[in-house]
C-alpha cells in the first residue's frame, strides 16, 4: 500500500529535525550491511498483560531499513487464553503463518461477515486491508505467529483501546448509546500504560 522506492534503499534516519510522509535517507557511505538485518522478532514478548498477548514490531520505526520498501513484519505471542484484541491497520493487508500453538483467527467485512478458522503451526492467514480483526490462543499451551504487512508502518487501531481507553476518555454517553448498554465496563481504562504497538 506504501508508494514505490525510488531507489535501492533509503535506511530511515528516525530523528532528523525535518519531517516528511515517511523518513529521510541516511547518507549512503554511512550505510552499513547491519541496516539490512534484524534481531528482535527472535525472542519471546512477556505476554504478562490483561490480554495476555505481545505483539513485537519490526517497522520501520525499529528496523529503520525498511523506510520506503513498503513491507514490514510483526510477531504476536500469545499466553494459554491470550488475545489480540480486534484492530484495524489503516495502511496495510496482513498475512501471517502460526509458528507455534493454535489460533482461533478471525476478521469482519465491511458487510459485517465474519470469516474464522482455527489455525495449526505452519498454516497461514489473510487480513485485507483495513478489516478488523484478531487472533485467540485457543491452544493448551503458549502460540506464537509471524505477521507481514504491505506498508513500513502499517500502523494499529486497537479497538478496545481506541473506545475505552483514549486519553482523554470518549464521554460515557457516547458508548453507552453506541453499545446500546446501561453502563460501560471500563476496566481496560485501569491500564493506561498498556500499549500493545
Ligand atoms: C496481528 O494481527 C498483527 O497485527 O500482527
Ligand atoms: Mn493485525
Amino acid at each position: 500500500a506504501d508508494p514505490d522506492p525510488l531507489q535501492d534503499f533509503c535506511v530511515a534516519i528516525l530523528n532528523s529535525t525535518i519531517s516528511v510522509n515517511g523518513f529521510p535517507c541516511k547518507p549512503v557511505p554511512k550505510v552499513k550491511s547491519d541496516d539490512f538485518f534484524f534481531d528482535g522478532l527472535s525472542k519471546e514478548g512477556n505476554t504478562t498483560n490483561v490480554f495476555g498477548s505481545l505483539v513485537t514490531a519490526a517497522n520501520v520505526l525499529t528496523f529503520p531499513g525498511l523506510n520506503t520498501l513498503g513491507i514490514s513484519m510483526n510477531r504476536v505471542d500469545f499466553a494459554p487464553g491470550g488475545i489480540n484484541p480486534p484492530h484495524i491497520h489503516p495502511r496495510a493487508s496482513e498475512t501471517g503463518v502460526i509458528i507455534k500453538g493454535k489460533l482461533l483467527v478471525g476478521f469482519v467485512t465491511t458487510s459485517n461477515v465474519f470469516h474464522s478458522k482455527v489455525l495449526k503451526a505452519g498454516d497461514m492467514f489473510v487480513i485485507p486491508r483495513g478489516l478488523v480483526h484478531f487472533q485467540l490462543n485457543v491452544g493448551k499451551g503458549k502460540a506464537h505467529v509471524i505477521t507481514a504487512f504491505n506498508s513500513q508502518l502499517p500502523g494499529a487501531v486497537v479497538l478496545p483501546l481506541t473506545l475505552f481507553a483514549s486519553k482523554p476518555p470518549i464521554p460515557n454517553d457516547v458508548l453507552t448509546k453506541a453499545f446500546q448498554q446501561q453502563e460501560v465496563n471500563v476496566s481496560v481504562r485501569d491500564f493506561p500504560s498498556l500499549s500493545l504497538f
